[in-house]
């Protein structure tokens, strides 16, 4: 198979699609996603009651990526990670990590409600210590990832404070630490910066770009905005409406550290703008 298929090729016109609405093109590009698959979908189905979400959907997340989930309310972007991620069943087909079962695979999450995930009766540091206890990791081994974390993220958070005594953003941070000082295999994050401010927001895709760029973890953030999606992705993934299909997979090969400034580049104006096309043909809004 040809590793040109790996990439979309500008200018990214959406490819045509047949009468039933599916994209033959892009399914085929899809099929394969040389040379680095690291999640593999394959069949999947799952309905919630007589609503379809999924039908025979088939989907390859590359290693060591980070892609961005984006489409209309309510298309199924977070039943997609939390069926990949093992939160909740699918109903047919297959999804594989590297060929291994979710159960061979050492995964984190970071939830959307970051005020009910962390443990109110325990300090930051200890919350962000906790996944390491439950897993035996050793006193010094411990502090020794912990401090690491906290170097790297060079936040200016009080790690003593209880989680009541932090700011919104504060809070989401920790729940990122946590999610990361497993290390995972994949960290999946379900709308990470919804509940943040914008200056918060831009602190917090920093530092994810950062870890990123240390550990090269794969990556798959749904996200409701459009600037946080391409900002940090190598690729997109947009949905459509129920029954949800791919509507693309765009590309985002901006070199890294992308910094707050990248958001005015040609490439970044130019995927966003395709993207949003793309999403305005799925969304009730024109
Ligand atoms: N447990 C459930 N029982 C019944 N229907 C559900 C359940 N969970 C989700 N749904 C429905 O499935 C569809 C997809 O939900 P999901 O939460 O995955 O969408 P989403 O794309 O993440 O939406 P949003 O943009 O609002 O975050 C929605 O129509 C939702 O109402
Ligand atoms: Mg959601």
């Amino acid at each position: 198979m040809a590793l040109k298929l790996a990439k979309p090729e500008p200018p990214m016109a959406p490819p045509p699609e047949d009468s039933r609405g599916r994209n033959p093109e892009l399914e085929e590009r899809l099929r394969w996603f040389p040379p680095n698959t690291h999640i593999t979908i394959r069949g999947l189905d799952k309905a919630f009651g007589d609503t379809t979400i999924y039908e025979g959907f088939d989907l390859n997340i590359p290693r060591g990526k980070i892609t961005s989930v984006f489409g209309p309310n309510g298309c199924g972007k977070s039943t997609l990670i939390n069926m990949i991620s093992g939160l909740i069943p699918y109903d047919g087909g297959e999804i594989l990590f590297d060929g291994k079962s979710l159960s061979e695979t050492h995964i984190s999450y970071v939830f959307q409600n970051y005020r009910e995930a962390l443990f109110p009766w325990m300090r930051a540091i200890d919350n962000i210590h906790y996944p390491l206890k439950l897993m035996g990791v050793p006193a010094a081994e411990r502090k020794r990832r912990v401090d690491a974390l906290i170097e790297s993220f060079d936040v200016p958070i009080d790690f003593n404070a209880y989680p009541y005594q932090l700011s919104g953003g504060q809070m989401q941070t920790i729940c990122i630490m946590r999610a990361l000082v497993v290390d995972p295999e994949v960290l999946f994050l379900d709308e990470p910066f919804s509940a943040l401010d914008y200056e918060m927001t831009l602190l917090m895709r920093d530092r994810l770009q950062k870890i990123f760029q240390e550990r090269g973890t794969t990556m798959m953030m749904v996200s409701h905005n459009l600037e946080d999606a391409v900002w940090l992705a190598d690729h997109i993934l947009l949905l459509t409406r129920k029954p949800t299909r791919i509507a693309d997979m765009v590309a985002f090969e901006a070199d890294r550290p992308r910094t707050a400034t990248t958001v005015s580049d040609p490439e970044f104006v130019r995927v966003q703008k395709h993207c949003l096309e793309i999403f305005l043909k799925e969304a009730s809004v024109r």
